[in-house]
């Protein structure tokens, strides 16, 4: 068969290398891997002539010298974290390595001699596409991996984690466990994660201190229960319920997609007297205060179905705040959320709690369709939302949605910013 280039895509700790490794433990191939996070230099993938001093082969044939054969099954790490400046474009030389029509003569400028790759299995990973360069992405087979459920997080510590986890600290099984509802605390009330990477090391610090415990016969074994967590990794550190509890005028519920997963982001609005305009804060990307922008207009030129006197435009300022100020959000997704809560300030109308949105929004109102559509609800879900708006164009992917998630809450398909506003808004007295 042609030979495709996979590239797994997702947030970090969902299993893309472990997924590599068992598929060249399967296939009975070699494993090897490199991280390309923060390579610059082209010579860092295809070499360094000898004259330099201090030259070395590149990344592609070090980790052909360490595989040691030449069909290993051989992971490009991190291909999103990819840097190019005045020292070459590594993702050209990356991209004659990967070809199947150039690399069965690549060249390595420090070994000078043509070295056939083709018999290779190239497998990239990436926590998000956008950022991977456009010719290199083209020749990728992407396969995306989304984030875990509670449910799945809980099925796969059973399963695995622990077991390895016990192993590492060297405990028996009859030394170290934890109950049911331990694991659940740790996992709701220590980690926010996307993968399972932090609750395995949360995990391994319980059973190090079980470990010394053991060690200093303090006990013979220790069953960790959910009181006792709190014993072994401290006050809980993350905090359940996201929302606010009640309903109020200036406070939406959007939600977000990061690259650790989705997210349930607050966005406020108040009013103050004073100049006409609007003033954003909270560290938004560029295409988010378009959004604003746009969703600034939109009320404005619907003010009065609104029930919006055109007066409160001129002698009012809005300002809107995205709190968590230090992380960066940008996307167009905000767009209904920033209509509602525009709406809200302005129509003095408060907005339900419970309910969370996305989707982007046109100037004339309609909606148009998001990414991230799972990871977006399943925060949701975590959250404890009870109504979602989304883009009636995302419907389809409501196949990917976990049944428990959709059986929770209530998701409300939209095609006009205007069903959300009805809906989302508190309109009697
Ligand atoms: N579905 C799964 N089943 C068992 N273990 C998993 C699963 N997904 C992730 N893990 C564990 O989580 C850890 C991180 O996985 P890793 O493959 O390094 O993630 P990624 O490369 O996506 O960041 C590993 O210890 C792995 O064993
Ligand atoms: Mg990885």
């Amino acid at each position: 068969m042609l030979p495709t280039i996979l590239c797994f895509v997702g947030p970090p700790g969902v299993g893309k290398t472990s997924i590599g490794r068992s598929i060249a433990e399967s296939l009975g191939r070699e494993f090897v891997k490199v991280s390309l996070g923060g390579v610059h230099d082209e010579a860092e993938i295809r070499g360094h002539r000898r004259t330099y001093v201090g030259a070395m082969p590149g990344k592609i044939m070090q980790g052909m010298a360490q595989a040691g054969t030449k069909n290993p099954v051989f992971m490009l790490d991190e291909v999103d974290k990819l840097g190019s400046d005045f020292r070459g474009d590594p993702s050209a030389a990356l991209l004659e390595a990967l070809d199947p029509e150039q690399n069965f003569e690549f060249t390595d400028h420090y070994l000078g001699e043509p070295f056939d790759l083709s018999d290779v299995m190239f497998i990239t990973t990436a926590n998000v596409l956008h950022t991977i360069p456009g010719p290199l992405r083209d020749r990728l087979e992407i396969v995306e991996y989304t984030g875990y459920t509670y449910e799945e997080k809980f099925n796969i510590a059973q399963q695995y984690l622990i077991d390895q986890v016990r192993e590492g600290a060297g405990l028996k099984k009859t030394q170290f466990s934890l109950t049911d509802g331990a694991l659940r605390e740790v996992i709701e009330h220590y980690t926010r994660e996307a993968g399972v990477r932090a609750l395995k090391r949360e995990i391994a610090k319980v059973a190090r201190k079980v470990a010394r415990q053991i060690a200093e016969k303090e006990t013979k074994n220790v069953k960790v229960e959910k009181r006792t967590v709190s014993d072994y990794l401290g006050p809980i550190k993350v905090i359940d319920t996201l929302m606010e509890l009640e309903d109020q005028i200036g406070l939406v519920n959007g939600l977000a997609w990061t690259s650790t997963g989705g997210e349930v982001m607050h966005i406020e609005a108040a009013l103050a007297t004073g100049q006409e305009g609007y003033t954003i804060t909270g560290q938004l990307g560029e295409v988010m205060k378009e959004s604003v922008k746009a969703a600034y207009t939109y009320v404005r030129s619907h003010a009065e179905e609104l029930g919006i006197t055109p007066q409160a435009f001129k002698h009012n300022h809005v300002h809107i705040h995205a709190p968590e100020g230090a992380v960066p959000k940008d996307g167009p997704s905000a767009g209904i959320a920033l209509t509602t809560v525009i709406t809200s300030v302005f129509a003095e109308k408060k907005i339900k709690h419970t309910v969370a949105m996305t989707g982007e929004v046109t100037l004339r109102g309609r909606v148009l369709p998001i990414g991230g559509l799972k990871e977006k609800l399943i925060a949701a879900h975590r959250a404890g939302v009870k109504q979602a708006f989304i883009p009636k164009q995302n419907e389809k992917d409501l196949v990917d949605v976990p049944e428990k998630v959709k059986k929770d809450i209530t998701i409300i398909p939209v095609e006009h910013v205007s069903e959300v506003l009805d809906q989302a808004l508190i309109w009697k007295k």
